[in-house]
């Protein structure tokens, strides 16, 4: 049995659509187990006969941590630590996860697990206690930094870029802060592959996609995919700037970028490049993202679903003829209307429904009768 902690995060929730598709059996939990309170934190594992536990709960507000170091503290670290003592009671191995913010970016060239860290905050200082406090506690531990994390799901930089392209004209963005961005599905593929192979191996491990870069480049690819899938049409310009132009709460480090040798080498797995990972971006514009691979129409159950989701309804496409599709649906499809609104739900004389883009240049509307 498997213990997935944080299964509502960015990273969470990726790896849990993971283990129900390969049907491993697992429990999952997210707030609704705080993993500070300890006792309950071990009287939920003492039933369950545990193998693994992975964790990918943790506070992730990088600048309120300034502000709020006891609460960083105690969800990073003494948190943490609960999961390490639980697993090591347990006879579990725990699969935990870190951060390159344990490293002050000071060092020219990629950052290896041996480098020694240096946090530059609250946040990192609280992801490395909680590294020490699982090498004190359990052997068996497999902890995976990471960086530049990004995904389907959660508040996440290429999420925050595709807002920003479609509200504003000027978008800004650091160019001299450096890494590897990291496809949360990619991350939660690597954690896949750890935790089913026979063959255990344990320590620190790097893992971000392959390829170094900065925030202005990410961004610039950003947008030229999002242009290419038709999610931003309109003229914007992109501007490089300086940390020091942009001043945040938390320092972050110039040099984020992680080798990833030690973690190929020892499980024997590719990384894809980080241009490869975020062609998925296509992907990224869609509400509902996790439940669809690609553009496609929705069957009657799906936009049963999907309608339960929405709850608002911008204006209905105007003057599009419905054709009746199944018993008590209709749909309508345009090649012209806005293109960044690919699911929506729209409301029209008591009829609900669910606009998504079939295609780059292809817009469909489905609608139900109330
Ligand atoms: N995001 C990045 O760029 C990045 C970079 C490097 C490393 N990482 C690491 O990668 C891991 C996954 O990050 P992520 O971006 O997926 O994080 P996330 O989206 O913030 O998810 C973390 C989850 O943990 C939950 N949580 C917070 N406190 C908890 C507690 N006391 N007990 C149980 N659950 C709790 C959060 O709930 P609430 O949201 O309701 O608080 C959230 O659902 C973290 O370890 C993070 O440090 C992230």
């Amino acid at each position: 049995m498997i213990w997935l902690v944080g299964n509502r995060g960015m990273l969470g929730m990726a790896v849990d659509r993971r283990l129900q598709s390969q049907k491993l059996e697992h429990v999952a939990t997210d707030l609704d187990l705080d993993i500070t309170d300890g006792r309950r934190v071990q009287a939920f594992a003492n039933p369950l006969d545990l193998s693994w536990i992975i964790n990918c709960s943790a506070y992730t507000a990088v600048d309120r941590a300034e502000d709020e170091p006891e609460q960083t503290f105690r969800i990073n670290a003494e948190g943490v630590r609960n999961l390490a003592l639980t697993a090591r009671r347990k006879e579990a191995r725990l699969l935990h996860i870190s951060t390159d913010y344990v490293f002050d970016g000071r060092k020219e060239g990629a950052y290896l697990e041996t480098d020694t860290p240096n946090p530059m905050g609250v946040y990192g200082s609280s992801k490395l206690q909680g590294e020490i406090y699982i090498c004190e506690n359990i052997a068996s531990h497999v902890i995976l930094r990471t960086a530049w994390l990004y995904g389907h799901d959660g508040n996440n930089f290429v999420r925050t870029m595709l807002r920003l392209f479609r509200e504003q004209d000027e978008v800004m963005v650091v160019e001299d802060q450096w890494g590897s961005p990291t496809l949360a599905d990619d991350l939660a593929d690597i954690i896949l592959h750890i935790i089913t192979r026979e063959k255990s191996h344990y320590g620190i491990f790097n893992f971000t996609n392959e390829g170094r870069t900065n925030w202005f480049e990410f961004a610039a690819m950003i947008l030229e995919l999002a242009r290419k899938y038709h999610i931003v049409d309109r003229e914007l310009q992109l501007i490089p700037i300086k940390t020091n132009q942009y001043p945040t709460k938390a320092l972050r480090p110039a040099n984020s970028y992680l080798s990833k040798e030690k973690i190929k080498q020892v499980f024997k797995i590719p990384v894809r490049s980080w241009q490869e990972a975020l062609d998925g971006v296509k992907a990224m514009n869609r509400k509902a993202a996790s439940r669809y691979t690609d553009w496609r129409l929705p069957n009657i159950l799906e936009l049963e679903s999907l309608v339960d989701i929405y709850s608002h309804s911008p204006a209905m496409p105007p003057n599009h003829p419905f054709a009746r599709i199944a018993d008590g649906y209709w749909s309508s499809t345009t090649s012209v209307y806005e293109p960044s609104y690919a699911w929506v739900l729209y409301t029209l004389d008591g009829a609900v429904g669910v606009g998504y883009k079939a295609k780059p240049d292809f817009y469909a509307w489905v609608v139900r009768r109330r």
